[in-house]
């Protein structure tokens, strides 16, 4: 395929530019194929930079084509955030994938926001412990983000309770539409404060506000899916986990099959990513289905709310 596209389409400055065909990057191909490290240290560019060129480059290319082999090497190998909760990681095939848009949906109190929480924290946990060394951003269109939680959250996994405040940057969304704005405002934010998961809880409660009732479905429905695929966007192309939750209300008048529905029908049941069911069990039990998502095994897996956040629970 011949692209009429180049190298100065990147948005570079010049300097840059001359830096990477210096170092012999001469083609976009050629950098939408680099390894990001190695162009950085050629290149003499600090890596986030790095990454956003070649981000740019496979985008500017529509690069759709790949073997089985790169997906292995670019999907199999990237690193997981755990919840926390060893089962729950299970279900997820190691925990919450970057990449990827992650869906908590359930009724009032199974516990999404927690979640949220949890995983705000540990995506600063070293690798080896489940974490991406990286901050979090987590948008609250709620008002139920708790920092007492985080700190107690903190200290439970033995992380510096004030530096991991520090490295959660809040942000209160007041309409659907300054909801999206934020996801575009926080882009240029990912690379340079090395944000490694964003939150969006919830990612729906404004638009059925704003669009309450069936004769308002459709256009609710339209600007949703367009804040989800810009959500699934920022994950791909930052390679982020992108955190959402969504609760759904159940509904006696379902007789059979599923009775926990959002009212108005699934509402992300069309956007690509993975979507979690949250029920409640006993006392502080929760239980996680994971609905739709053929890469990942069918099950269950229980956890528990605690004091020190999700936990396995105890037998
Ligand atoms: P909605 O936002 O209302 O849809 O609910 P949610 O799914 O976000 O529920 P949330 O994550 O807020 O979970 C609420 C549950 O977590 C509560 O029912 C409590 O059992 C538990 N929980 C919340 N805060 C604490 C806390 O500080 N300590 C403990 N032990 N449990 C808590
Ligand atoms: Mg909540």
């Amino acid at each position: 395929m011949s692209s009429k596209k180049n190298l100065e389409d990147l948005g570079i400055s010049s300097t840059i530019l001359a830096k990477l065909k210096e170092a012999g990057y001469k083609t976009l191909e050629s950098i939408a194929v680099a390894n990001v490290s190695e162009l950085a240290s050629v290149a003499g560019i600090p890596l986030p930079t790095a990454h956003r060129i070649v981000s740019k480059a496979r985008e500017l290319l529509g690069l759709t084509l790949k073997t089985a082999l790169d997906l292995k090497k670019e999907k199999g190998a990237l690193p997981k955030i755990t919840t926390g909760s060893k089962r729950l990681d299970g279900l997820l095939g190691g925990g919450v994938e970057i990449g990827t848009v992650t869906e908590f949906f359930g009724e009032y109190g199974t516990g999404k926001t927690q979640l949220c929480l949890q995983l705000s924290v540990n995506v600063q946990l070293p690798r080896d412990r489940g974490g991406l060394e990286a901050k979090a951003v987590f948008v609250d269109s709620e008002g139920t983000f708790r920092w007492e939680r985080i700190e107690a959250m903190a200290k439970a996994v033995g992380l510096d309770p004030e530096k991991t405040m520090t490295n959660i940057y809040w942000v209160r969304a007041i309409s659907s539409d300054h909801q999206m704005a934020i996801i575009e405002e926080i882009m240029d934010l990912i690379p340079k404060e090395n944000i490694g998961l964003i939150v969006v809880d919830s990612v729906t409660g404004h638009f059925r506000a704003e669009y309450p009732g069936r004769e308002n479905l459709a256009v609710r429905q339209q600007k949703l899916n367009r804040h989800l695929h810009q959500l699934s966007r920022v994950a791909d192309i930052y390679e982020v986990a992108v955190v959402v939750t969504n609760q759904v209300m159940a509904r006696p008048d379902v007789f059979y099959g599923d009775p926990t529905q959002a009212v108005g029908g699934h509402v992300l049941a069309h956007a690509p990513g993975v979507r979690v069911q949250l029920r409640k069990s006993r006392g502080n039990r929760r239980i996680a289905r994971v609905v739709d998502a053929p890469h990942l095994p069918e099950g269950e897996a229980i956890f528990a709310i605690t004091e020190e956040g999700i936990k396995d629970v105890e037998e």
